[in-house]
């Protein structure tokens, strides 16, 4: 960012989401297998949590397997869901052991008992921790969560429990895997991608966006430094208005 440029003043985001993409185009670019990729991906995923701590952000999602993702090779599947148990196993200690409150977000009915096990072992183990919220949305995809809201809330009524009438935003965010987290300001992608791909569709509303050109296992201490400053040159308008002094035609 130059430095002639206006400072909005906007703070730092507490949560700042992100879709952890390119780790297959980084191994290919240099003719290694994707899995290589993958490996090097969690690598960044682990750097960004200690940045991303270190920055002071509060709350960081990330994305790590979609409910599409099930389409890939069964042995690209089978690799990251054992990345994820590695992950867990190997990462658990010294998250907790530096404050960090693991969340995961995402269908568990199809995960296999002993990686729920774990998952539900991370989110425990860590509960009373009050430093950085790292949300691990896996086997996520928006359009699956709002589903799976949608049904509860749909038994509630044919339950007699609760009045359709009732049913407003605060009722459907309560029903969502996020219903205790904050929604994203920022929402980075990596590998330059412009697209969501079913990633935090009610919770990024009004989220900014940030399509990195850098591949995931390149993602470092400045790529995210400088996503952070350029959120904060973003002005952020929610429907309204800009703020008095930028707009062009004041009232009186
Ligand atoms: C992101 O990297 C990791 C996951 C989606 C699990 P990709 O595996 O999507 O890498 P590209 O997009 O093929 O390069
Ligand atoms: C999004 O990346 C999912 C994750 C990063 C986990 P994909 O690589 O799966 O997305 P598409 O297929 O390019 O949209
Ligand atoms: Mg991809």
């Amino acid at each position: 960012m130059s430095s002639g440029q206006r400072d909005a003043g906007v703070s730092n985001p507490a949560h700042v989401a992100i879709i952890m993409d390119g780790n297959g185009r980084w191994a290919q670019m240099r003719g290694l297998p994707r899995q290589e990729g993958h490996r090097r991906g969690l690598e960044a995923l682990r750097r960004t949590v200690r940045n991303a701590s270190d920055l002071g952000i509060q709350v960081l999602t990330l994305y790590s397997f979609s409910t599409e993702n099930w389409r890939r090779p069964y042995a690209e599947v089978s690799f990251l869901m054992g990345l994820l148990k590695h992950f867990v196993e190997k990462d658990l200690a010294e998250l907790s052991a530096a404050n960090v409150r693991v969340r995961i977000i995402g269908s568990r009915d199809d995960l296999a008992a002993d990686l729920r096990r774990l998952v539900e072992h991370a989110e425990a183990s860590t509960r009373n921790n009050t430093g950085l919220v790292l949300v691990i949305a896996f086997n996520y995809g928006s359009r699956d969560e709002i589903m799976r809201a949608t049904r509860r809330l749909a038994a509630e009524v044919a339950a007699g429990r609760i009045d359709p009438a009732a049913i407003d935003e605060a009722a459907i965010a309560g029903q969502l895997d996020t219903h205790d987290l904050p929604d994203p300001e920022l929402v980075i992608r990596t590998s330059g991608e412009t697209r969501i791909s079913n990633f935090l569709l009610w919770q990024a509303a009004y989220a900014e966006f940030i399509f990195a050109p850098v591949m995931w296992p390149d993602f470092d201490r400045a790529a995210f430094e400088e996503a952070l400053a350029q959120y904060r040159q973003r002005e952020r308008r929610f429907g309204g208005l800009a703020a008095p002094s930028d707009r062009s035609v004041g009232v009186a």
